[in-house]
C-alpha cells in the first residue's frame, strides 16, 4: 500500500463553498495530478468544520489555513 505524504482536508460546507473552496480543491487536485505536488498529497472533502467565519478553511497536515487561497495552501504544503 502506498501512502501519500500530505493529508489535505478541504471544507465543502456551504460558507466555504461560497468563499471559493471548490475552486481551491480543483486547483490543488490539478497540481497534485500534473504539477509540482504530483503524488505527494491525498485530498479529503469535509463537512463544515465550524469555522465558517474563517471561510474558506483548508487543513494541511493538521495546520488550519483560514481565509485561504490556493497559493497559501500550496505554500503550507511545501512547508509541511
Ligand atoms: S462551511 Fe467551512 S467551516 Fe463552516
Amino acid at each position: 500500500m502506498r501512502f501519500n505524504r500530505h493529508l489535505v482536508f478541504v471544507c465543502s460546507g456551504s460558507d466555504c463553498k461560497k468563499a471559493g473552496s471548490k475552486k481551491i480543491r480543483k486547483e490543488l487536485k490539478h497540481a497534485a495530478t500534473e504539477g509540482t505536488l504530483k503524488g505527494h498529497c491525498k485530498f479529503f472533502q469535509t463537512k463544515c468544520m465550524d469555522m465558517c467565519k474563517s471561510a474558506p478553511v483548508v487543513v494541511v497536515d493538521g495546520h488550519f489555513c483560514k481565509k485561504t487561497d490556493t497559493k497559501n495552501v500550496m505554500e503550507q504544503i511545501k512547508k509541511a
